[in-house]
Formats: structure tokens, C-alpha cells, sequence
């Protein structure tokens, strides 16, 4: 197996090429879209306007910055900063607030205070990590975890005692408060949350639960689980998937415990297998061979997962992750990418969920925020760019 440092090299060309391509597109995109929180496109192809308090709402801004940060062209830092006040009618917005507050804040303040040291882009990204920490849960007598969601389900159902995978990306905003203010208070509470990850969400075979229902003395024993946004309970909902395979190598990047590696390197092993045929991710692992319904988010965001955890993997074993990211991000290239700048959608093919009746089909192979997000992402790593966000 070639290493990642031979992949890199032979991929450098055509990484700068798609690059080329990306920052041609945005730089018209961003001017468009400059005083608008963006999610999806409408049938004109253009981005349509949504709340500010949507869990997407920190990626526009994010992009922006990770565009900024490599071009250094000031229309990008213009945007992530509108975007960034622009969110400020959310964060105010209390009883609103839910775990997801991680990608919303963390990509944009935490960016702009890395790259620009703004004092206010700091204390809104604290106050967002301390809304997130008031959310962890202690089991009566054993364990905690933070809370997804505030509630009820979808059938009424009260879900103070649910955790989502998903949640793991949002581990990086408290990281980011623990270093901040020197109180590891928030990084305990982090690496609780991946613990109880790794006891909860990860079966034996390297695939990840969406949905738990903890008991509610012992935190780290399932009483239920949901499939969520998969086909069904016990299947495996693809970005699902990508949110633990990235989520454990950034708990690893952030306290070095080997035991979040070994998580990260049984999810990845999961996802190569289950992708290798074409390497376009299906939106759910276990769904029927028929039909055919893609996910390029869940690609997207694995990508960047596997390229970050091969470079912290010994020569020899690295090589088999970076390929594998090699070939989703060429791929999906082929297949998916809209470079054209007459048009504000790049990544298509993104889904929101399985889609188990008709009306969910109106989130299939559609253009969302977060796959422009993970693809630019990635394609900036094979470029060598060493700004991490996360
Ligand atoms: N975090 C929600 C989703 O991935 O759709």
C-alpha cells in the first residue's frame, strides 16, 4: 500500500486543479450570498435564506473562513463575518438552544478568533461551549452524556435522555473553552460524552447507532435504540457514520487518548469496506441494493476523517486511509461537483435522510451547505493546509 505521504504527491495536481475550480466558483458565490445565512439552493440553483438558528447555520460562515484563510481574499473574511452577526439573534435566543451549537459557533467564531484574534468572535464562541456543557446529563448513580435534543420526539416522546452521533462534532467547542480559559471542567465533560460514544453508539463491528435512549441510573447502558436518520433501527445511516469516524480522530487530536484512535480506525475500517465498490457513499450501508440513493455529506466529511487520522498513523498503516479518501473526493469529483459560478450549489447529491416515504424524498440528491463545507475541507488538506477548525 502506497504511503500518505506518496498519495499526497501523486494527488497534488489534481487537488490544486479542483481547488482552482472551487475558489473560481465561490469567489463569485460569496459576493452573491454575502448578507444571507445559506443552507441549500432553490430550483434556480441559487441559495435560498434560512434562520439563523438552524444547526447548518455555522457552515456558510465556516467555508468562508476556510476560503479566506488559504486565498487571503478579503471578500471571503467579509462574509464569514456578516454571517457571523448575522448569528447573533440565535445565540440570544435561550430556550432555542440544543447540542448542536458546537457546528454552529465553533466554525465560525473559532475560526475567525484563530485567524484573526477578534476578542468578540471568542466570547460568543464561549458562551455557545457554555451552553453546550449545561447540557450534560449525570446518570443517577453511574456515567453522563450531553443531550441532543430538547424535545419531545417526533411521536411525543421526552428525549432528555437521548444522544445522537452526531454530537461527537460538536465535542471540539468545548475543547476549545477547556484551552481558552484553563478550566478542564470542559474537556471532561468532552471526553465523557466520547466515552459513553464509544460504550454506546459503537457495535462490534465498526459501525455506529444514530440514536440511544439511556437508562437513566446507568448512563452508559442502552435501553433503546432509533435508526434516525437510516432506513430503520439497526441499520447504519452513512453520515452517521462519517460524524464518528471524524468526531473520535478529533477527540484523539485533541487529548491524544489512544483509545479514540482505535474508535476512529474501527469506523473507518466500516466505511472503506461499505463504500469501496464505486466509493460513493449510499445514504444508509444497509439499505437494499435498490434503489440507488446517494450522500456525498457523508463522504464529504469522511474524507476529511480519513486524511486527519492517516497522518497521525505510522507509515505502513497510514496509506490505506488517505487512499481510501483519495478515491471519495475523485469520485465524487466526477460525478457530483456543479463548478459552474453562474450557479450557487457545488456538491450535489447530498441527502438529509433515508427517505422512507414520499415526502422525505424532497431532502434526496440535493445541494447542502455542509457537503461544500467537508469537500472544500478536504481538498485543502490534500493541498497540505494545516488550518484546523475542528
Ligand atoms: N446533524 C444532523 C444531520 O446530520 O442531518
Amino acid at each position: 500500500m502506497k504511503s500518505y505521504n506518496t498519495l499526497l504527491n501523486e494527488n497534488r495536481a489534481w487537488a490544486e486543479e479542483v481547488f482552482k475550480k472551487i475558489d473560481k466558483k465561490m469567489s463569485e458565490v460569496t459576493v452573491r450570498s454575502r448578507n444571507k445565512i445559506v443552507d441549500g439552493v432553490g430550483e434556480d440553483g441559487m441559495h435560498k435564506e434560512i434562520n439563523p438558528g438552524a444547526w447548518t447555520a455555522g457552515f456558510w460562515g465556516g467555508l468562508n473562513w476556510l476560503l479566506y484563510n488559504y486565498t487571503k481574499n478579503e471578500n471571503y473574511r467579509l462574509t464569514a463575518e456578516a454571517s457571523e452577526k448575522k448569528m447573533d439573534t440565535a445565540l440570544s435566543n435561550y430556550d432555542a438552544l440544543h447540542h448542536d451549537v458546537g457546528f454552529m459557533w465553533h466554525l465560525v467564531c473559532g475560526a475567525s478568533y484563530q485567524l484573526t484574534g477578534n476578542k468578540e468572535s471568542r466570547t460568543r464562541n464561549l458562551f455557545a461551549a457554555s451552553s453546550l456543557f449545561s447540557r450534560f446529563v449525570m446518570g443517577d448513580e453511574v456515567g453522563g452524556f450531553i443531550r441532543a435534543w430538547n424535545g419531545p420526539s417526533w411521536d411525543g416522546h421526552p428525549v432528555d435522555n437521548w444522544t445522537i452521533i452526531d454530537c461527537l462534532m460538536n465535542l471540539p467547542i468545548l475543547y476549545f473553552a477547556s484551552r481558552e480559559l484553563g478550566d478542564d471542567r470542559f474537556k471532561r465533560v468532552a471526553m465523557a460524552h466520547a466515552d459513553m460514544a464509544i460504550d454506546c453508539h459503537l457495535r462490534a463491528d465498526g459501525s455506529v447507532v444514530h440514536i440511544v435512549e439511556h437508562n437513566r441510573t446507568n448512563a452508559h447502558e442502552v435501553e433503546k435504540t432509533y435508526g434516525g436518520q437510516g432506513i430503520a433501527e439497526g441499520s447504519s445511516w452513512s453520515r452517521g457514520q462519517a460524524w464518528a469516524l471524524y468526531g473520535f480522530v478529533i477527540s484523539y487530536i485533541h487529548t491524544g487518548e489512544e483509545r479514540y484512535l482505535n474508535a476512529a480506525k474501527q469506523v473507518a475500517n466500516y466505511f472503506i469496506a461499505n463504500c469501496s465498490d464505486d466509493w460513493l457513499p449510499r445514504v444508509d450501508f444497509r439499505a437494499p441494493e435498490e434503489p440507488v440513493y446517494y450522500d456525498s455529506t457523508a463522504g464529504a466529511c469522511a474524507a476529511c476523517g480519513l486524511i486527519e487520522l492517516a497522518k497521525r498513523l505510522p507509515e505502513g498503516e497510514g496509506g490505506m486511509y488517505m487512499n481510501g479518501a483519495i478515491n471519495i473526493l475523485r469520485a465524487m469529483e466526477k460525478k457530483f461537483c456543479d463548478f459552474d459560478p453562474a450557479n450557487d450549489h457545488m456538491l450535489g447529491y447530498g441527502t438529509v435522510r433515508y427517505p422512507n416515504n414520499e415526502s422525505q424524498k424532497k431532502g434526496l440528491h440535493i445541494s447542502i451547505i455542509y457537503g461544500d463545507y467537508f469537500y472544500t475541507e478536504a481538498i485543502l488538506k490534500l493541498l497540505g493546509s494545516e488550518f484546523f477548525t475542528w
